[in-house]
């Protein structure tokens, strides 16, 4: 079960109690003089800002050299803020060393798999296992909390910055001794680790945790142990946590009564943390995201936010930061158009937000992020973007009921689970094409075709509350996560998984006797060989759909399997390629093929009505609009690009013009 944070959300400096929705941004005074610093006080409070994130990179403007402190700018600012009313979040700055901390320590500095040094000169080059990074952060720590402990405008720290967004994966000399201590751990003694790692193959053998190293590059088209690359990337997760758990536990020494939380970054193929095995180390949950272009965009916004909500187990987090606009890391960088900045931010308040905050607050001059976009973009006040993020100030505070309220859990979930999404992906698999991520969202965008809201749940959550579960390549199926799906669905509960699920353990060992072993007896079918597609490849089901990627070549075991979808054409023609074993009230249904957004779409609408599953939207609206729900709160985005009627929700004559967003109480009141 994950462990949901015990929510503490900010200690707000007046009125703490009443209802309000956080606004703001980064902001990063020290790239500005300080007469710059007056005017964006005036413009904050012109644009409703309550809060802003502050020092996420000052570490070398507080600390100019080992044992020099500099606050007196910090102070001024602390100050500013307070005194315009404006909250911080006040960053812990542990996120970039300095350059006089790499140059005396270069042994901070990660290592990549090669065993070539990350160079100072970006951003978050140290070590997440460096004893000597941790000592020096400490010690910034320790000097923030003391300093800044009592400051009436403080409303939460804000640990480091996107825990291992550059620096993840460290090959260093100090991970190998952390990985040994982990897997010490973990297996008790080096036979069990040699059991778990299958080390009799390749003459891999251990005799001694001191030989155990991070999966470093090895001989060339070769493949380092399948184990040994899953338990390092579990491994870089929890040594992030616990660094995570060392800046926090300094925090609630010195400041017990100050919420503690760091942003995740919950957002496109960004794979490195399980956020939901550390929501439970904050006293709230903080997210970042990015939309990156492509036809399934917003549906993974809205996938994002709606995972960050579960995560959160359905209470309020907070939106740390988007974008107002273009971004700068992409090949190619488009300006938001108009009305997206508003409905980016509502998507995440609709699926749980109760903060909307920016990267950052002015656009820079210089440095890497000169072209990314801002609250104040390089043109100024007068501009559409401040324009835009004043309106959306006004929109927030009127919003401001929605704050507190829960995520409506829907009926259908999405299982989401790190540990398949990680060894799904390894090397040496039947087909280094298949995206965990991917075959996730596809689903998502099948039940918004479907107008059917779905939650998406970590695989270690309480999933067992809905009737409809869809897993898509649950690949590792632990016994006791088998046991789970087997009592979900003997007590009534629809189970929809997909090729490459239930076929191995924890250790990535092969469930025996052929696949999906751990699924076998639940699916009702055996499969003794994958049909992996290649590029040029598809296979045409007898439902009109086309599969890609992957095919299987399934026999069916159990005369309660159905089978609804055949393969028209290929190797598996005339063979299964969707089946549904119903032994009791419940199902479990199995998809061998990759069928994308339009191929799931109507198969995903059978599955849900034979589970009683159906969309609280008007049959006009359906694929139309996305509905979220908070609390009375029932919010209408519109994902077409026209002009909606929706006044079988909201009332006679109402429009939902593209990009925009209604916001209505329960009985269609706006
Ligand atoms: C985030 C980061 C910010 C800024 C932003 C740009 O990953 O936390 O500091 O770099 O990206 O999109």
């Amino acid at each position: 079960m994950p462990h949901h944070p015990r929510h503490r959300w900010l200690r707000w400096p007046s009125e703490p109690d009443r209802p309000r929705l956080a606004f703001g941004a980064d902001y990063n005074p020290e790239q500005w003089p300080r007469e710059v610093w007056r005017d964006d006080v005036r413009a904050m409070k012109t644009a409703g800002v309550n809060i802003v994130s502050l020092a996420i990179f000052s570490w070398a403007r507080i600390q100019p050299r080992e044992g020099v402190w500099d606050f007196a700018w910090l102070d001024e600012v602390m100050d500013l803020l307070h005194g315009n009313e404006i909250a911080v979040d006040l960053a812990t700055a542990t996120a970039s060393p300095p350059p006089w901390l790499t140059a005396a320590h270069p042994e901070i500095l990660p290592v990549d798999r090669e065993g070539h040094t990350r160079w100072p000169g970006a951003r978050q080059h140290w070590r997440p296992t460096s004893p000597v990074f941790r000592a020096h952060a400490l010690a910034l720590v320790t000097a923030l909390a003391e300093r800044y402990g009592e400051h009436p405008a403080l409303a939460a720290w804000h640990i480091n910055n996107e825990l291992g967004c550059h620096n993840a994966y460290d090959y260093s000399d100090d991970a190998a001794r952390a990985f040994q201590e982990w897997l010490r751990r973990r297996y008790g003694t080096v036979d069990e680790l040699n059991r778990a790692w299958a080390t009799t193959f390749w003459s891999q053998r251990y005799s001694d945790w001191e030989q155990i190293l991070p999966p470093r590059l090895s001989a060339p088209s070769s493949y380092p142990n399948p184990t040994q690359q899953l338990d390092f990337k579990r491994f870089s997760s929890d040594a992030l946590r616990d660094y995570l758990r060392a800046e926090r536990e300094v925090l609630r020494a010195a400041t017990p009564d100050v919420p503690v939380t760091t942003n995740f970054l919950v957002m496109g193929d960004t794979g490195p943390v399980d956020y939901a095995a550390w929501a439970g180390e904050l006293d709230f949950v903080a997210n970042d995201h990015y939309v990156i272009p492509g036809p399934q965009a917003r549906d993974e916004l809205s996938f994002s936010a709606n995972l960050v909500g579960n995560i959160a187990g359905g209470l309020p987090w907070y939106l740390m930061e988007h974008s107002t606009s273009a971004v700068n890391w992409q090949p190619v960088n488009k300006a938001k158009a108009p009305g997206e900045l508003a409905r980016d931010s509502l998507t995440h308040v609709a699926h749980g937000a109760d903060a909307v905050c920016f990267f950052q607050w002015r656009q820079s001059a210089g440095g890497a992020e000169k072209y990314h976009s801002a609250m104040v973009p390089h043109a100024g006040e007068d501009s559409a973007v401040f324009r835009a993020v004043t309106e959306l100030g006004t929109t927030l505070r009127e919003l401001a009921p929605v704050a507190g309220t829960p995520r409506e859990p829907a009926r259908a979930a999405i299982l989401f689970d790190w540990d398949s999404w990680w060894a799904s992906e390894q090397d040496s698999h039947p087909s280094d094409r298949l995206r965990y991520r991917r075959e996730a969202l596809d689903w998502y965008s099948a039940f918004l075709e479907l107008g059917i809201r779905a939650d998406v749940v970590p695989a270690s959550g309480a999933w067992e509350r809905y009737e409809l579960v869809v897993a898509p390549i649950l690949y590792v199926v632990p016994r006791p996560l088998a046991d789970r799906l087997d009592a979900y669905v003997g007590a009534g509960g629809h189970l929809v998984t997909t090729y490459f699920s239930g076929i191995v353990d924890e250790h990535e060992h092969v469930w025996l006797g052929g696949y999906p072993g751990a699924l076998r007896d639940l699916l009702g079918i055996r499969i003794e060989e994958f049909g992996p597609l290649l590029d040029d490849e598809t296979a045409e089901l007898d439902d009109g759909s086309t599969g890609a990627l992957w095919t299987d070549r399934i026999d069916i075991v159990d005369p309660a399997t159905e089978v609804l979808v055949r393969y028209k054409t290929g190797e598996q023609a005339g063979r299964p390629a969707v089946t549904r074993r119903a032994p009791g009230p419940g199902s479990a249904a199995y998809v061998s093929t990759r069928l994308g957004p339009a191929g799931l779409t109507p198969l995903l609408a059978t599955l849900a009505s034979r589970a009683g599953v159906t969309s609280e939207l008007p049959a006009a609206l359906r694929g139309h609009v996305e509905l979220a729900v908070r609390g009375p709160h029932r919010f209408l985005f519109n994902r077409t690009d026209r002009p909606l009627d929706v006044s079988a929700l909201a009332g006679p004559g109402r429009v939902l013009a593209p990009r925009a967003v209604m916001v209505l109480l329960h009985g269609g009141t706006p």
